[in-house]
C-alpha cells in the first residue's frame, strides 16, 4: 500500500517524512510524492493514505482529493470539511463546545467581484455600525481574515479609524473582528490525530524563528491538562488529523486564538529538532494505522471511544456518503420507534390507553423498537472497528 504526499515549497519535511515511514522498511507500505496530472472520473487512487500539505493553494489538487476520498482513500486533513471551514464557524463552534474564545463577529466584505453592485446588496445594512462592533469586542482588537495564515491581512486596532483602514485593507476578504486577549502566556499545540496533542510555548512577539521555545513546565499541570483538553474537543469536533491549535492564557484561562491550522508549520527549523522528530514519528504512526485500516479518522488510534457523531460528518465521509445518510436516517427512525414504544410500554403499566399498542398504523410496535435499536447498535459498532470509514 502507498502513502502519498501532496507538498508546496516547504523542503524540511516532506522528504524527511517519506524517508522516515520508507526506513521502517514495512513490507506493506511504501511512501512517496503523488504525481498527478488530470483525473478521470472515478478513478481510483494509486494511494491508501494522503498526507495533503497545499490543497488550499492548488485547486486541482482539492478536486483530486474529494474524488480520492470517495473512491476510499484516507486523505489528511478531510478535503470536504478543509474546505467548508472558516475561523468564525470556529469560534462559534468553540463558544457551544464550551472551549473559551475571544469574542468574535464576522463582517460583511468590503469589496466584491465586479458583477455585484449596490442592487445585488440589498439585503445588507449600510453605513456599518463600527462603534457598536468596537462596542461589542472592546479596545483594541484583531480583524483578521476568516480563512487565511501566515499572519496576512491581521491587524490590531485602537480605534474606530484604525478599524475602517484595516478593513478597507481587507478588500475582498471575509474579515472577523475579535477581542483582543492581553496574554500572559501563549501556547501552540501540534495535533496529530486529534487526540495526540503536542503543547508546545510559543511566543508570538519575537522573530519567526524563535517562537518555538520547547519547556516542559511552562504550564502548571492543571493548566496543561486544560489545554490538552480544549484542543482535543476542537480538534475532535472540526475532523482534523493535522493541525494546531494556538491558546493565549489570560488570568489563567487558555483562550483558542487559532485552530484552522490544517497544513500547519512543520519545518525542523522553526518547531525545534525535538518537535519535528515527535511530527515524523506520529504522524507515520497514524497514516500507517490508517492505511492497514487499524483506525480510521473516526476513531483514531490509541482511543477507546469514537470520536464525536457530528451530523456534518455524515456528509464528509465520501465513500459512505449514501449509505451513511441512508444509516444515520434509519438509526433517527429507530430512536424514534425506541422512545415511542418505550412511551406505549409506560402508558400499559399504569393500566392506560391499550389500543394503540397493538394498532400498527398508530405506534410502531415493541419488536419495531427493538429491531432498530439492534440496527443502531451494529451501526455504532462499524463505526468503532471503521469499517464503514475507510473502505
Ligand atoms: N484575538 C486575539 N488576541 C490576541 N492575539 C491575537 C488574536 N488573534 C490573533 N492574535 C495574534 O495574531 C497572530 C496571528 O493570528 P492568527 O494566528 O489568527 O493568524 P494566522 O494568519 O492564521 O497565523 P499563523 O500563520 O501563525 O497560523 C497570533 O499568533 C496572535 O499572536
Ligand atoms: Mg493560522
Amino acid at each position: 500500500m502507498k502513502i502519498g504526499l501532496l507538498v508546496g515549497r516547504e523542503n524540511t519535511f516532506p522528504q524527511a517524512f517519506i524517508d522516515y515511514i520508507n526506513a521502517l522498511a514495512l513490507p506493506d507500505i511504501t511512501a512517496e510524492f503523488c504525481k498527478l496530472g488530470g483525473t478521470r472520473m472515478g478513478e481510483p487512487p494509486e494511494y491508501r493514505v494522503i498526507v495533503d500539505r497545499i490543497s488550499h493553494e492548488v485547486p486541482y489538487y482539492r478536486a483530486y482529493l474529494k474524488n480520492a476520498v470517495l473512491q476510499g482513500a484516507v486523505v489528511i486533513n478531510d478535503p470536504f470539511w478543509w474546505s467548508t471551514d472558516d475561523k468564525y464557524f470556529e469560534c462559534c463552534l468553540s463558544d457551544k463546545l464550551g472551549v473559551a474564545v475571544p469574542r468574535t463577529m464576522v463582517l460583511p466584505n468590503k469589496d466584491y467581484i465586479p458583477e455585484i453592485t449596490s442592487e445585488s446588496l440589498r439585503n445588507l445594512v449600510a453605513p456599518l455600525d463600527w462603534q457598536a462592533m468596537l462596542d461589542y469586542t472592546g479596545l483594541p482588537a484583531i480583524l483578521k481574515p476568516a480563512i487565511g495564515g501566515g499572519w496576512k491581512n491581521v491587524s490590531k486596532v485602537h480605534n474606530v479609524e484604525e478599524l475602517v483602514r484595516a478593513f478597507d485593507a481587507g478588500g475582498q476578504l471575509l474579515m472577523i473582528l475579535q477581542e483582543f486577549i492581553e496574554f500572559q502566556q501563549y501556547v501552540r499545540c501540534i495535533c496529530l490525530g486529534k487526540h495526540n496533542i503536542k503543547v508546545i510555548p510559543y511566543n508570538p512577539l519575537v522573530p519567526f524563528a524563535e517562537r518555538y521555545a520547547p519547556d516542559p513546565h511552562y504550564l502548571t499541570p492543571a493548566l496543561h491538562e486544560r489545554v490538552v483538553h480544549d484542543a482535543w474537543t476542537l480538534c475532535d469536533a472540526l475532523g482534523y488529523d493535522m493541525n494546531t491549535v494556538e491558546f493565549a492564557i489570560r488570568d489563567g484561562v487558555p483562550y483558542a486564538i487559532d485552530f484552522l491550522n490544517p497544513a500547519p508549520d512543520f519545518d525542523s527549523f522553526s518547531i525545534k529538532e525535538e518537535n519535528f522528530q515527535w511530527v515524523l514519528e506520529n504522524l507515520s504512526r497514524l497514516v500507517i494505522a490508517y492505511a492497514r485500516g487499524e483506525a480510521s479518522p473516526w476513531s483514531p488510534p490509541g482511543t477507546t471511544v469514537p470520536g464525536h457523531d457530528y451530523r456534518w460528518a455524515h456528509t464528509l465521509r465520501g465513500g459512505e456518503t449514501a449509505a451513511g445518510v441512508l444509516g444515520a436516517a434509519v438509526a433517527e427512525v429507530g430512536h424514534t420507534a425506541v422512545r415511542a414504544a418505550e412511551a406505549v410500554g409506560a402508558a400499559l403499566k399504569r393500566g392506560g390507553h391499550k389500543k394503540g399498542a397493538h394498532d400498527p398504523g398508530a405506534t410502531p410496535s415493541p419488536r419495531a423498537g427493538e429491531k432498530a435499536a439492534k440496527n443502531t447498535a451494529r451501526r455504532k459498532k462499524g463505526d468503532q472497528a471503521g469499517d464503514t470509514v475507510v473502505g
